[in-house]
């Protein structure tokens, strides 16, 4: 079920963006396999679900990246619990976030329509830009109640249920920094990024190589630096309708250029954080359209 929080004092009632008390894409109890990846769902609820959905719009999945045993997770329980209590924290260190906020900063266009997708109580949008305005998605309403650059939010578990209800191509930016490892059904949400997004609207990716281990898929979790990227990668390539995803990736030498750390890093003991981003838009020639 879906739950709508307006935080005082700036509540968005945008026309635009519209939540439904009603899910459009049902897929509880349906082929909830061992690890309770609760996403699995049958060709007939695909079907039922895509009457309301907008198919012109919608990002179309080539293919499935992940086999079931890639999506699981050793903790089981489901993550409205896990994230039940707000956490005030940086995930990442200032180095990485210094590039992050960098990258936003040359992409995202001011006074643009913004989703932070798995967001929290920071957005790490830049300072001195205005955006016309910022939806912020997560698990723990006290997080985003408290993120200044939010206009208007909604928590939602994206492993049980995919669908976002925001009009699609609505948005001129969709961001999700350091969580994309937590997503089950990954192919599932990228198409909804897509759907939401106006042709030509950016998806900001970021990620770096820490997790909550026990949160993050096996797929993410057993696989090396190297794989993550590839993988992240294949998320977006698996849906028609974005483009080629660029992958920027920064050492920590790079946003941390202290002695300290340049020695650290040659005696391979940084314990900075990499920085890696994938960007892509969303093509402006509609996928699938016969000429
Ligand atoms: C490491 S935090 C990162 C938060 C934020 N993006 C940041 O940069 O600080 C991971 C976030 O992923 C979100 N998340 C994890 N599992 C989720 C799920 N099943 N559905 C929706 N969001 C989820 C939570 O809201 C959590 O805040």
């Amino acid at each position: 079920m879906l739950r709508v929080i307006l935080p005082n004092p700036r509540p968005w009632l945008s026309p635009k963006i519209t939540p439904s008390p009603q899910p459009l894409l049902r897929i509880d109890g349906i082929a909830v396999r061992c690890c309770s990846t609760g996403g699995e769902y049958s060709g007939q609820t695909a079907q039922n679900a895509s009457a309301h959905h907008d198919e012109q719009a919608a990002g179309r999945i080539g293919r499935r990246v992940l086999n079931p045993e890639g999506r699981c997770k050793l903790d089981t329980s489901p993550d409205r619990d896990f994230y039940s209590l707000p956490r005030f924290v940086k995930h990442v260190d200032e180095g990485f976030l210094a590039e992050l906020t960098e990258l936003y900063r040359e992409r995202l266009p001011a006074g643009g329509e913004v989703l932070d997708l798995m967001s929290s109580w920071v957005s790490h949008l830049p300072e001195e830009v205005e955006y016309g305005r910022v939806v912020g998605h997560g698990l723990n309403a006290q997080e985003l109640a408290r993120n200044p650059r939010l206009d208007y939010f909604f928590v939602k578990d994206l492993n049980r249920e995919q669908q976002l209800q925001l009009e699609s191509r609505s948005l001129d930016a969709v961001v999700c920094a350091v969580s994309v490892q937590y997503l089950q059904w990954p192919e599932k949400v990228f198409a909804e990024v897509l759907r939401v997004l106006k042709p030509g609207g950016v998806f900001i990716l970021s990620f770096s190589d820490r997790m909550f281990y026990q949160k993050a898929i096996a797929a993410w979790r057993d696989s090396t630096t190297y794989g993550r990227v590839q993988l992240a990668v294949q998320y977006f390539q698996c849906i028609e309708g974005f483009t080629q995803p660029e992958v920027i990736r920064r050492s920590p030498q790079h946003h941390n250029k202290s002695i300290l750390n340049t020695v650290m890093s040659l005696l391979g003991l940084s314990r900075s954080d990499p920085f890696y981003a994938i960007v892509a838009y969303r093509n402006f020639k509609q996928a699938n359209l016969k000429l």
